[in-house]
């Protein structure tokens, strides 16, 4: 059987942790780019790599590249390039550097890997993974970002914690752009199948959903030279292995909406089904009032990142 050939754009920090991850699984064989300034980087951390495979027992084959020659027929490209957050910086700071960054590489991959499914990673998401479709041509289901099963397991980590049950029993959904107007629904969290609000009140919930629309913040002001990597590469594995072993997961992820929800054509959080065609079903669930409006200001804001983000390239 043919291994699958998964590229990753960015070897830096989520780059080269996804790297790890998916050869880790066995998910494929793997190629990971950097810039040519990098010089060898990304082949030291592919050798690297490929050196801890006799010792974790894993049979995946993982080249390091300046070049993107060696993508050229990938079945999936994951996009972690760019320039991370700082201390102090919101993700939509990185807006103008990552949208040429992300421009530049989305031309190589629609020359070289035209079947591929791209994941982008890169910030701020959800106007980055917009580019990404414009400038591939990609039909829309090939082209989708990863930031909603992070967010949802910031949030099922926070549960756990706070409920101190395991995170394994934790089922949650949050939906919306990935920035601090993500919205969880609260009728989709449930631990141990006990709807979420029989185990903590509201108040004491809110103040959990507010930790986790600052998660990403937090591990930012921790680490101090740049932003999260485990949590976002785990995330992200978890897409490719649903991609390239057509699993059927049912995992949020920023998918294209035109009349799902009534979006208008933007890249927002949905729970979707995600399969070897990429995204293959947009779930349309029944919101709240509440959850509609919160939906919304969501939406509004991705709107107005995609406007700016125009303007800039
Ligand atoms: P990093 O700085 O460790 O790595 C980024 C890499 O991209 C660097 O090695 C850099 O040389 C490379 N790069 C820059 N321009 C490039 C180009 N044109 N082609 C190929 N590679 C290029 O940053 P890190 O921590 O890996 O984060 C990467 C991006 O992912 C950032 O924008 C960050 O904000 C975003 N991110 C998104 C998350 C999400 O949930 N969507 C979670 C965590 C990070
Ligand atoms: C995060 O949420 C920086 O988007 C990144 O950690």
């Amino acid at each position: 059987m043919r291994r699958a050939k998964i590229s990753i754009i960015g070897a830096g920090n989520v780059g080269a942790t996804t790297a790890h991850w998916c050869a880790a699984a066995e998910l494929g064989d793997i190629v990971l780019v950097d810039i040519p300034q990098t010089e060898d980087m990304p082949k030291g951390k592919a050798l690297d790599l490929m050196q801890s495979s006799p010792v974790m027992g894993f049979d995946s084959n993982i080249v390091g590249t300046t070049s993107y020659e060696e993508t050229a027929g990938s079945d999936v490209v994951v996009i972690t390039a760019g320039i991370p957050r700082k201390p102090g910086m919101s993700r939509d700071d990185l807006l103008g550097t990552n949208a040429k960054i992300m421009t530049s590489v989305c031309e190589e991959i629609k020359k070289t890997s035209e079947n591929a499914v791209v994941i982008v990673v890169s910030n701020p998401l959800d106007a980055m993974v917009q580019q990404a479709k414009h400038v591939t041509g990609f039909p829309a289901e090939r082209v989708l970002g990863q930031a909603g099963v992070l967010d949802t397991a910031r949030y099922r980590t926070f549960l756990a914690m706070e409920l101190g049950v395991s995170v394994e029993d934790v089922s949650a959904l949050l939906m919306g752009g990935h920035g601090d107007t993500m919205v969880p629904i609260p009728s989709c969290t449930s631990v141990g199948g006990i709807p979420v609000l029989q185990l903590i009140d509201e108040a004491r919930l809110e103040e959990i959903v507010d930790r986790t629309r600052k998660g990403g913040a937090e591990i930012v002001g921790l680490l101090k030279t740049g932003s999260a990597y485990y949590a976002p590469a785990a995330a992200t594995t978890q897409m490719v292995e649903a991609i390239v072993r057509d699993k059927k997961r049912l995992i949020p992820c920023a998918a294209y909406c035109d009349k799902e929800y009534g979006v208008g054509g933007y890249y927002v959080g949905v729970p979707v089904v995600l399969g070897s065609g990429g995204v293959e079903k947009i779930v349309e669930l029944k919101l709240t009032d509440g959850e509609q409006a919160a939906f919304q200001k969501s939406i509004d804001a991705v709107k107005e990142l995609v406007e700016v983000m125009a303007t800039l390239v």
